[in-house]
């Protein structure tokens, strides 16, 4: 559950494939090693914001808990 900095209206690219070298962000690792597609979203304000660094959440981007068990 990583929290990063975001910057309100910029969009940004969620990795899903695991094989980005600048996690939690997409770097296009995808296109060469497969395993899954960006997920785009939106920052709808500026600072901290918990991203899922698990895999496991329901709610990707986002941290939804599911790390905990
Ligand atoms: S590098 Fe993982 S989704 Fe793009």
């Amino acid at each position: 559950m990583p929290v990063i900095e975001l910057v309100k209206g910029k969009t940004y690219k969620y990795c899903t494939c695991g094989h980005s070298a600048s996690m939690p962000f997409c770097d296009s690792a995808h296109v060469t090693k497969g395993g899954g597609k960006p997920i785009l979203f939106t920052a709808e304000k500026d600072g901290g914001v918990a991203l899922c660094g698990c895999g496991k959440s329901s709610n990707k981007p986002y941290c939804d808990g599911s790390h905990n068990g």
